[in-house]
């Protein structure tokens, strides 16, 4: 049998020369493998005469042991040093600043709905969501929008098929089942009044549809509505909420705001409101300049569509009002077209977005 000293220097010598664990690994595998050199030693044991037997083996046991406990030593030197490599190679310094997504682009309708949010939720507002589908009762007649009446006409509907019509119905189904994409977002008046009981204090941003198209106009399009309700609330209530709201989105604490006598089914009296402005050489300026812009439809909330959605009239009254998200962003941030709002073009969203992490709010501003 060969020097086994010799062996142990040559095996052990090769364990501590293992640069990492595969390396390792190969060098057990020579040692102590199926066809490792230690393996084969023992192999010959049974050919020796018992005495002899006994002492190589025990012999081939120790050094086994030993070249075991080396490689042990060995993998266990190695795993440390990868895990101090790899901590190392990790390393992130938690006080350096956030920064900010290099691509990403907040799309100017999110932000200004951000912005109206924060305006009006600082003044007591919740926000309220309703169908995009709805049935021509939600959409108009609740709103004092009966079938024939006028003001149907101004809405350029997007009808849709009306539900299965049950037996005996009328030809067409009645008008309350007829379904819309809704033409405006006051049909979540009527569903927010219809589910509870006042006082109601909400906003209702979200999209809105009419078959219509042009610079100024997109057969998508978004709205805010804003329903008030309560025992005592009055006129003087929606022209401060209103002032303050013109005033606090556009940054102009000493915008001229007015509100001019106009018409809404659903509301009486009813008011649109101009904010003040200059017009010179082709250039609009928000803010004082003796010109009017019209940015908004208000008034009172009808008795009619109070009691339509089981809120007693005698009882209560409150506001309402109607923006378009578009309008009041195009003015705000200076975008001459309606158009590229829903052309997905990347050079007029990074031009035109936000930085995703400057959320808006009264306190950081808007
Ligand atoms: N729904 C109206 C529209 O789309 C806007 C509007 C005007 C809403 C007056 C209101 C309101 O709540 O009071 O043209």
């Amino acid at each position: 049998m060969e020097n086994l000293d010799h062996l142990r220097g040559a095996l052990i010598e090769e364990v501590a020369a293992a640069a990492d664990l595969d390396a390792l690994e190969a060098a057990r595998v020579r040692a102590l493998g199926r066809k490792g050199r230690v393996t084969q030693l023992m192999k010959t044991l049974g050919g020796l005469d018992p005495e002899a037997r006994k002492r190589a083996g025990q012999a081939l046991n120790a050094l086994k042991g030993e070249i075991s406990q080396s490689i042990e030593a060995r993998k266990a030197a190695l795993s440390a040093a990868a895990l101090d490599a790899r901590l190392g190679a990790e390393r992130i310094d938690v006080t350096l600043p956030p920064r900010p997504a290099a691509r990403g682009h907040i799309h100017p309708i999110s932000q200004t709905i951000e912005e109206l949010t924060a305006i009006f939720g600082e003044m007591g507002f919740s926000v309220a969501q309703g169908p995009h589908i709805e049935d021509d009762f939600h959409n108009f007649t609740a709103l004092n929008i009966p079938p024939e009446h006028p003001a149907r006409q101004e809405h350029d509907t997007f009808y849709l098929p009306g539900p299965p019509r049950s037996g005996s119905g009328t030809e067409g189904g009645t008008e309350g089942e007829r379904l819309v994409l809704r033409t405006h977002t006051s049909p979540v008046q009527i569903r927010t009044m219809q589910a509870g009981q006042p006082p109601f204090r909400i906003i209702v941003p979200g999209r809105t549809f009419r078959a219509d198209s042009d610079a100024t106009h997109s057969p998508m399009f978004h709205q805010v509505e804003g329903l008030v309700v309560d025992e005592a609330t009055h006129m003087g209530h929606l022209k401060g909420t209103l002032i303050e709201f013109c005033r606090a989105f556009f940054g102009l604490a000493d915008l001229p705001v007015r509100f001019r006598p106009s018409y809404f089914p659903f509301t009486e009296p009813s008011a649109e409101v101009d904010i003040g402005c200059a017009r010179a050489d082709g250039q609009l300026r928000i803010g004082a300049g003796g010109d009017w812009l019209e940015i908004l439809g208000c008034g009172m909330i009808h008795p009619k569509v109070l009691a339509n959605c089981g809120i007693d009239p005698d009882k209560y009254q409150g506001f309402a009002f109607g923006m378009g998200i578009e309008r009041i962003a195009m003015l705000k941030y200076g975008m001459p077209d309606l158009r590229p709002f829903f052309d997905a073009d990347l050079r007029w969203l990074r031009h035109y977005g936000f930085v995703p992490l400057e959320t808006p709010s009264m306190v950081r501003g808007l």
